[in-house]
């Protein structure tokens, strides 16, 4: 590994432009409304019986798009019933975007909202220092868990957290998704630090079942177009290729043969299709739903 590249996640402002701009070439949240219209409302549906508030933990939750999706459904599902929604998330900015995303949509009325500008094993520490265990009734980690050290320790103790029928949802990128074969292949020539972990639904599935969790897994098809990676100078390209490879200023820091190289297995058909002459990476998700 070239010692100039360094983890996207080193630097926050780069880190956020990429995945906006990854959000805007993929069909990542449209792929999870449709989980969250089709499957949610199942999984969900006995959560919050006989509660009389019920108690949501939204790990990394961004600037809330899709935390305001569940909460939709949970309002749904149990109509006048109190929910607490405590958000964890280190990023002051994504922060103040999911406050603002709050102030401007309606009918939240009957949901408290609590921000905490934290990383999953500082709440963990905060949590197990006051010895206040709180249980909780929907705990979701959304393509949040690349970015936890210790995942089967943030496992066990999230799932210690869950009450009576509760559930914990965690997406994250399919181990078929072209995610997983390209982390496979070059995960060890890209920065590798504690920043990012290129992990898939294949090794989280291994961690659950080492640890004896049961859950259930469900993989829906997702595209990100990259056809701007393919040109030169491109700066939406740029963005994209930093999000692929989860490093800050991939395509001026990569050494040119690694570039060249993945440039060419991008093109491959385990990792993309042609369609209309885009070139569509397959970005496929799991829904990994935990039970207590
Ligand atoms: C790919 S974004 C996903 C955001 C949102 N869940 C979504 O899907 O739109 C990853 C999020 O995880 C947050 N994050 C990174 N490391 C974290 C950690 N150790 N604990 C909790 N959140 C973390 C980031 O700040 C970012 O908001």
């Amino acid at each position: 590994m070239a010692s100039s590249m360094r983890s996207l996640l080193s630097d926050h402002r780069r880190y956020f432009e990429a995945f906006r701009s990854f959000l805007s070439n993929s069909t990542e949240h449209q792929c999870m409304q449709e989980f969250m219209d089709k499957q949610l409302p199942g999984i969900i549906a006995r959560i919050g019986d006989a509660k009389s508030e019920i108690k949501i933990l939204s790990i990394g939750g961004g600037a809330g798009e899709m935390d305001l999706q569940i909460l939709s459904k949970f309002r749904a599902r149990y109509p006048g019933v109190p929910i607490i929604n405590e958000v964890i998330e280190p990023s002051a900015e994504q922060i103040t975007k999911y406050k603002e995303l709050v102030a401007k949509t309606s009918n939240l009325e009957n949901i408290k909202f609590v921000w905490h500008k934290e990383t999953s094993s500082e709440y963990q520490n905060r949590v197990m220092e006051k010895k206040e265990i709180q249980k909780w009734d929907f705990i979701h980690m959304i393509q949040m868990l690349y970015y936890v050290k210790d995942i089967p320790a943030t496992l066990k103790f999230f799932h210690s957290l869950l009450a009576t029928n509760a559930k914990i949802l965690i997406i994250l990128a399919s181990g078929n998704s072209g995610w997983g074969k390209l982390w496979k292949k070059y995960g060890p020539r890209l920065p590798r630090n504690d920043l990012c972990l290129y992990i898939t639904s294949s090794h989280l599935t291994q961690i659950l079942d080492n640890l004896g969790i049961k859950y259930e897994c469900y993989d829906l098809l997702s595209t990100m177009d990259i056809t701007d990676c393919f040109i030169e100078g491109n700066e939406n390209g740029e963005l994209l290729w930093d999000f692929l490879t989860e490093t800050c200023n991939f395509t001026a820091t990569a050494p040119p043969g690694l570039k060249a190289e993945i440039m060419k297995d991008l093109q491959e058909p385990e990792l993309s299709i042609r369609k209309e002459g885009k070139v569509l990476f397959n970005s496929s998700m799991s829904f990994i739903v935990i039970e207590p």
